[in-house]
């Protein structure tokens, strides 16, 4: 008896929290901790996020057009699996003309927004991705670029601002730094990854942080972390998917992360940063065939098909099983779209930016 009590006094704390949180997008780093371990208030907290999406989105999806320009990396993350390490990894770069073409072909199925994401691969200079950036902007220019090529320098991010892109995609990782080294090789190093992030806010891009759900030696204390730190950072973007192991790596055997904590997180995320542009990602759909409606019914509001040219898309492989590899680009944006009438929401044809945005170029 005396037990029952206590758990309902915790559960009604649980939903104070979240009101709290709905209604002052902060809350302490102990409160964030409470929240992902006693998760009995996930359905308050699924119609909260999605009412604050609906308030600011309203029914709408925005897609991004993913181009995975490479998978040839300098790094060796050990949860990825298109590490150096990876010896069976056959390794491709697509040609900027190539690229052009996959931008071309995604205008034409209505994408007003390109992911150019990438290893950490040295052919793609300043100079190179300067270039490309220019072309595709003249080539479309009521289009948005993105880059997700990793950590660069401040000049290197600075000098494909000047050139046009929009936006920069860097996740965090994991906000802990003791966490961050277990996830990654003694090169590469925590700090940098926030000095990356900031400079790249200073010079004016949308900036995307983001984490896996679910990485090994995670625990609820990191990942309250990582809510501390999308409070205060406000990212424009938030890129959060499940980890999924990867056959040739470290983490081959480790377990993969659910479907319920990556939905709860995005609400979560939601309820920080009203206005962020959340992604339903590739890799919750990775691990449940309807991962990615639900991850829009939890708050998300992005959706990023490929578009990369199918003889490469099974070469990008982060991790194991990912879908879409075998099917076309307009396959992936027809298939996300009736995704979505399914769930009463809409695929729209705009760059997406975040709400309130003015282009500093
Ligand atoms: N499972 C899920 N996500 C992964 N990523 C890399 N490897 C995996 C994996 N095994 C994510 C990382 C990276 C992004 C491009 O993909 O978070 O930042
Ligand atoms: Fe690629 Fe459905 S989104 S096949």
């Amino acid at each position: 008896m005396e037990e029952k009590r206590t758990a309902e006094n915790t559960d009604r704390g649980i939903s104070a929290l979240i009101e709290k949180l709905d209604a002052r997008h902060s809350l302490e780093l102990g409160e964030y901790e409470s929240l992902i371990r006693n998760r009995t208030a996930a359905a308050l907290l699924a119609r909260k996020a999605s009412a604050v999406r609906q308030r600011i989105y309203g029914r709408d999806v925005y897609v991004r057009g993913l181009i995975e320009i490479s998978n040839i990396c300098k790094n060796d993350c050990y949860y990825c699996g298109i590490r150096r390490s990876n010896r069976a990894c056959d390794r491709y770069r697509l040609s900027e003309q190539e690229i052009l073409e996959c931008c071309a072909q995604g205008y034409a199925l209505g994408f007003r927004t390109f992911v150019l994401q990438g290893g950490e691969d040295a052919y793609f200079s300043d100079e190179v991705v300067c270039r490309l950036v220019r072309q595709i902007k003249q080539n479309h220019p009521d289009c948005a670029v993105t880059l997700s090529l990793g950590e660069r320098s401040r000049e290197s991010y600075q000098r494909m601002f000047d050139a046009g892109a929009d936006r920069y995609l860097l996740r965090h990782e994991t906000a802990d730094k003791a966490h961050y080294e277990k996830l990654h090789p003694p090169q590469m190093s925590f700090d940098n990854r926030m000095r990356c992030l900031r400079d790249l806010r200073r010079i004016g891009y949308q900036v995307g942080c983001g984490f896996m759900v679910g990485s090994p030696y995670q625990t609820a204390r990191t990942l309250a972390e990582d809510l501390k730190f999308i409070e205060e950072f406000q990212p424009d973007m938030c890129g959060i998917g499940p980890f999924v192991p990867h056959q040739a790596t470290p983490f081959a055997k480790e377990p993969a992360g659910t479907v319920e904590l990556t939905c709860y997180l995005l609400s979560l995320i939601r309820l920080i940063c009203p206005n962020v542009l959340l992604p339903s990602t590739t890799a919750l759909g990775t691990i449940d065939p309807r991962g990615r409606e639900k991850g829009i019914l939890a708050g998300a509001n992005v959706v990023m098909p490929n578009l990369s040219p199918i003889a490469v898309r099974k070469k990008y492989e982060l991790y194991d099983n990912k879908i879409c590899t075998g099917d076309e680009s307009a396959q992936c944006r027809h298939c996300l779209e009736q995704r979505m009438e399914s769930i009463d929401y809409h695929v729209v044809t705009a760059r997406g930016d975040i709400r309130g945005w003015r282009d500093p170029h």
